[in-house]
């Protein structure tokens, strides 16, 4: 079990509701990365994935599955990761959202991004946003993780690509620099 929100609520402007009276009048304010963002003209079934991307033009965040399975579109919500495509947008109304521009800004994946790179953890591209937010996540609260912690919480992260032995390689070799830089 990794600590994400799984709960789905297939969500996004083609829903049957999206009808007069179910826009949120007058929009609505998300924290996004320490800043606030308003949103408007929104209806109340979008999901977070999709106001992050189509009105707010964070398109950091992936969509591949829109249901919860692949992790593409995970960001980290009052500090959890969630898939956002999960989460309805006015659900995260008062809360902190980081996305992977945040994370990227303030150079706090920095070391994640890089060994992804560095190892050929990264190939189309696609699932590596949502790598680099679960693998900064895994490693603040459990620094000294084994593989099979580390496997199980990337769980939730789908990669049609690599095979994941080099993502789980980025992991190992950002542990040990880390352990290295600390001595
Ligand atoms: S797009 Fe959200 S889990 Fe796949
Ligand atoms: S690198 Fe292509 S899906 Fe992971």
């Amino acid at each position: 079990m990794t600590s994400r929100e799984t709960a789905r609520s297939r969500s996004g402007p083609e829903d049957a509701s999206h009808a007069p009276g179910y826009e949120v009048a007058g929009g609505y304010e998300l924290h996004v990365n320490g800043t606030t963002r308003t949103v408007e003209e929104a209806w109340l079934g979008e999901s977070l994935l999709y106001v992050l991307r189509e009105r707010l033009g964070l398109s950091g965040a992936k969509n591949a599955c829109e249901q919860g399975e692949c992790g593409s579109c995970s960001v980290l919500l009052d500090d959890v990761v969630v898939c956002a495509c999960c989460v309805l947008a006015v659900d995260a109304i008062g809360s902190h959202i980081e996305t992977i521009e945040g994370l990227t800004r303030r150079e706090a994946a920095a070391d994640v991004q890089a060994a992804l790179l560095s190892a050929g953890g990264v190939q189309c591209g696609f699932c590596t946003p949502g790598f680099v937010v679960a693998v900064y996540d895994l490693l603040r609260r459990r620094p000294d993780a084994g593989e099979l912690e580390v496997r199980e919480a990337l769980s939730g992260n789908l990669c049609r690509c690599t095979g994941y032995g080099r993502i789980l390689e980025a992991v190992r070799m950002v542990q040990e620099e880390r352990s290295r830089v600390a001595l």
